[in-house]
């Protein structure tokens, strides 16, 4: 079964959510156009959700995806905390900030009993998920009131255990893949291996079907995925620059700059690995670094130099996440951006 046939959508093409730079107004966009709209929750309180579905159902009556991460609550380990906050204490100096004055970061779950409620009253068509799956009662919920599931694997062995537990389909995600690695069997960063490598595999692997997320940017990049057993793409990177994105003015100019042709994987700004640009703070303490605490905890120590070195216009500190593929990144509406990715003219044309 192809993706949209799976889903009931025009065009093989979802637009990943990506938390922290979009809302409803991306996914409404991409859901008018044929493809699927996401909207990411990572970032919002219930109640910033429904906020945010009223206005995605209000702007579009295709189907949609909603958006969540499911990683484990994180243990606080105040030993951690305080050898984080040394390593960053140069950083805090040299920017005038208070470490005294940095209040924690608020230590939410991921997908939990209250989201649910609150998205029961919406039963969106797709919901998928990073980092696994939430508990079995709440994949039952979800999946009892109709809508897909949909999750992340980085290894086969994260795509057998996803289709073990009934996901509808799996988001092959190869480690050219901007933001998040949705990684949750493993920490092992030398298991994740490129889109190419890791879509036929998975295809062979599960009888669901298998969506290619990872430096996909355009037409024949979309036409290759299938070639290579993808039912359909997740593609975030291509869409940052679009106007329906909330995308910040820093992060804008950077990846239209020769910088956004280096990305890491790195744990310094949240404490799971992501793909980032390489700033200065992943350059000097990353990309990997065994200080940072767990996710999300390691954020909140990072913040507030992003936010100082943002006011004056100084990238040195925030986090800018962009798959290695940016070539894709057009200052064009979404819509035009998914219907390009899908146009088999432009892949027959080899453009
Ligand atoms: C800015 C940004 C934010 C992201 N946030 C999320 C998120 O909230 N949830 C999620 O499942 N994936 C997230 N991702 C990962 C995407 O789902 C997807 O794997 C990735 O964008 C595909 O690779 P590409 O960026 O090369 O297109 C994010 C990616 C980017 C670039």
């Amino acid at each position: 079964m192809n993706l949209q046939q799976l889903v009931g959508i025009d065009l093989p093409i979802i637009q990943a959510p990506m938390a922290g730079v979009q809302g409803s107004a991306l996914a409404v966009a991409v859901s008018n156009a044929g493809g699927l709209g996401s909207l990411p929750c990572a970032m919002l309180s219930p109640d910033e959700m429904r906020g945010e579905l009223v206005a995605l159902t209000a702007g579009t009556r295709r189907p949609f995806n909603v958006n969540f991460f499911c990683h484990a609550q994180p243990r606080e380990d105040a030993n951690r905390e305080a050898r984080w906050r040394s390593v960053l204490a140069p950083y805090y100096e040299e920017l005038g900030i208070d470490p005294a004055a940095i209040p924690s970061l608020p230590n939410g779950p991921g997908f939990d009993a209250e989201y649910a409620d609150a998205l029961e009253e919406f039963r969106p068509p797709v919901v998928s998920f990073h980092f696994g799956l939430p508990s079995p009662d709440l994949v039952a919920r979800v999946k009892g009131w109709g809508s897909k599931i949909l999750s992340s694997a980085t290894t086969v062995d994260e795509a057998l255990w996803l289709a073990a537990r009934g996901v509808d389909a799996v988001i092959a995600q190869g480690v050219e893949a901007g933001g998040h690695r949705g990684m949750f069997l493993t920490e092992d960063l030398s298991t994740q291996v490129g889109t190419f490598a890791l879509v036929p595999q998975i295809a062979r692997a599960v009888r669901i079907p298998v969506i290619a997320a990872g430096g996909v940017a355009d037409a024949k990049g979309v036409a290759a995925a299938m070639a290579l057993g993808a039912a359909g793409v997740q593609v975030g990177t291509s869409y940052l620059l679009c106007p329906e994105c909330t995308t910040s003015p820093l992060h804008r100019t950077a990846l239209k700059s020769d910088s956004a042709r280096q990305t890491a994987v790195t744990n310094v700004f949240t404490g799971r690995p992501a793909r980032a640009i390489v700033n200065r703070i992943v350059r000097e303490l990353g990309p990997v670094s065994a200080a940072a605490p767990m996710f999300p905890l390691a954020l909140g120590a990072i913040l507030p130099l992003a936010a100082r070195a943002a006011k004056d216009g100084n990238t040195d500190f925030v986090p800018m996440w962009a798959g290695q593929n940016v070539s894709g990144c057009r200052e064009l509406p979404a819509a035009q951006i998914t219907r390009a990715l899908a146009d088999r003219a432009d892949r027959d044309r080899g453009i």
